[in-house]
């Protein structure tokens, strides 16, 4: 018997419970949950309704930094794929792919057959999405590159690639964008020659104008705004300046100095009604684009890709400390030679990545008081460094050291190279995707009055994202499969499918395998 069986087109759900209209996919379900409180524990059973719109809509995707080696190469690449074109390398002719992106490349189990044999589905198939084949692409950057420039300074796809590729791209040339110098490295400066002029009003309302004339050019029925510019240094709170949505918006008119070029894309998005998107590390969302976001019904997801060294460490910790294994260091060298190391190699902005890859061991630590006291953290420390020959294939060393039985002691040690672009590129897709998913779906609990979209703060997006941002007051989740289970689980409520427990009692029992044979 084949242990899996794959379907690749669409399903229906065959239940009392699931409703199938033109426009929209019903759901009748019951969440379960454990409440604890001291020593007792209660089984919960809420009942939801879930709505979902079917029409997949014709989704507009802006980036901050468009010219940038991420911007390129995503750009490139959609393209490469939509055209279908092929390029020969030494190794022989290559075919373009989504290789990386868990939206279109990875599978779900979506139930078993009567034989027990799992069935897999491309995760796309699960709810309705775009494809990314569909996205029109644009943005800003700071440098006015035109985009087959950009992919020829970023150095990342195969010449014969690129090659074909430079009839699609040099048409498409970056909007001009807002550069305040202080919150980049000073090594960017030589780079910045498309830049709005004016008051910090004036950048806001020219970014609104321009979503909306993308939105209209385009015939778009939606925009998200994603930044995957240069990192910048951390903005301070200060109370009056950047603390409430009121106090961002007259900072913004008063051309406060401490309001950040990526703090304008966020309000310029979210009072456009655009999700807006953080690929970065720096805290844009401050707590008065939070209000704001939360006043305007607004999704905001954050903050920086989490595509190599934390990936793996996501996942890597989440093992060990499940496995009873108690790191007790975690030590993690990059060097790395694009420019975004060249901008990390600041002070300042290296601060806000060091800050960014720092927490994400925290709640696999915290999750295990058998191993660690209350507040004990293994040491861990994080060191970048900018060597322009490795270009954009990022080295990643972590050396891991745990204690083990009897306090022995487990020494990993790993060499990751990272390919930084080409890891990055379909986790935009991937932000992009699901968020224009969450986007389209509506719960509400049984005996309350009105629908309601998920908060405001996508903690969804948390898998693609280093730091992830959760709604002010909940728990950040880094465990890369509960980030991941989270994503699907949801979705599969949506089709009024139970979670996946992976329990598979059909085929752990006498009677249901004697049974069947
Ligand atoms: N694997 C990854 O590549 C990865 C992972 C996590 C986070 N990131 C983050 O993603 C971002 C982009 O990475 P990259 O490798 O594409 O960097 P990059 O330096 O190649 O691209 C950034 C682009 O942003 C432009 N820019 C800077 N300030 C701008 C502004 N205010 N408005 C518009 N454009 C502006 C620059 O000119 C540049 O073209 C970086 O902040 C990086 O830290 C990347």
């Amino acid at each position: 018997m084949a242990s899996s069986d794959f379907l690749n087109e669409p399903f229906t759900v065959n239940s009392k419970n699931v409703v199938y209209t033109d426009d929209e996919i019903t759901s009748q379900y019951t969440y379960t949950t454990t409440r604890v409180e001291g020593t007792v524990v209660t089984p919960l059973e809420e009942k939801y309704t879930l709505k979902t719109q079917r029409r997949v809509p014709r989704l507009g995707v802006m980036i901050v930094g468009l010219g940038g080696n991420n911007g390129s190469t995503l750009v490139a690449s959609v393209l490469a794929n939509k055209h279908q074109l092929t390029w020969t390398t030494k190794e022989g002719v290559q075919t373009p792919n989504y290789f990386g992106s868990v939206t279109q490349a990875s599978t779900i189990r979506l139930g078993t057959t009567a034989q027990g044999e799992g069935v897999y589905i491309p995760f796309h198939n699960l709810l309705p999405m775009v494809s990314p084949n569909e996205l029109v692409l644009g943005g800003w950057d700071i440098s006015s590159l035109n985009l087959a420039d950009a992919m020829q300074r970023a150095q990342v796809l195969d010449f014969d690639l690129q090659r074909q590729l430079v009839p699609y791209l040099e048409k498409m040339s970056p909007l001009p964008s807002i550069y305040y110098p202080d919150f980049i490295a000073a090594n960017q400066a030589d780079r910045a020659d498309n830049i709005l002029s004016g008051s910090k009003q004036d950048h806001l309302d020219a970014v609104r104008q321009h979503i909306r004339d993308f939105k209209q050019s385009h015939k778009l029925d939606k925009v998200i705004v994603l930044w995957s510019a240069n990192t910048e240094r951390f903005s301070d709170i200060v109370d009056g300046v950047n603390d409430t949505s009121e106090h961002l918006l007259a900072a913004i008119q008063a051309n406060e100095a401490e309001v950040s070029p990526s703090t304008i894309f966020a309000v310029a998005s979210i009072l456009e009604g655009c999700s807006y998107i953080n690929g970065s590390p720096q805290n844009t969302f401050v707590p008065g684009v939070l209000d704001l976001a939360e006043e305007k019904k607004v999704f905001v997801g954050g903050d920086d890709f989490k595509s190599g060294q934390t990936k793996i460490k996501s996942v890597l910790v989440d093992f060990l400390v499940s496995a009873g294994i108690k790191p007790t260091s975690i030590v993690s060298y990059n060097h790395l030679g694009n420019n975004d190391g060249k901008n990390l190699s600041a002070p300042q902005q290296f601060r806000s990545k060091e800050i960014s890859k720092s927490n994400v061991v925290d709640d696999m630590v915290a999750s295990n008081r058998l191993l660690y006291k209350e507040n004990e953290h293994p040491d861990h420390v994080v060191v970048i460094k900018y060597v322009p020959y490795v270009g954009d294939s990022k080295r990643a060393l972590d050396e891991y050291t745990s204690k083990i039985f009897m306090n022995g002691t487990n020494t990993i040690s790993m060499h990751n190279t990272c390919e930084d672009s080409l890891l990055a590129s379909p986790l935009i897709l991937d932000l992009v995707l699901i968020c224009e998913l969450a986007e389209r779906i509506t719960l509400k609990k049984e005996g309350v009055s009105d629908f309601e979209h998920l908060h405001s703060v996508l903690s969804l997006l948390s898998y693609m994202l280093k730091a992830p941002l959760v709604p002010r007051g909940t728990p950040v989740v880094n465990a890369l499969f509960a980030q991941r289970e989270c994503m699907i689980n949801l979705f599969r409520a949506c089709v009024g499918l139970a979670p996946e427990n992976h329990m598979m009692l059909e085929n752990k029992l006498f009677s249901e395998i004697d049974g069947r044979q």
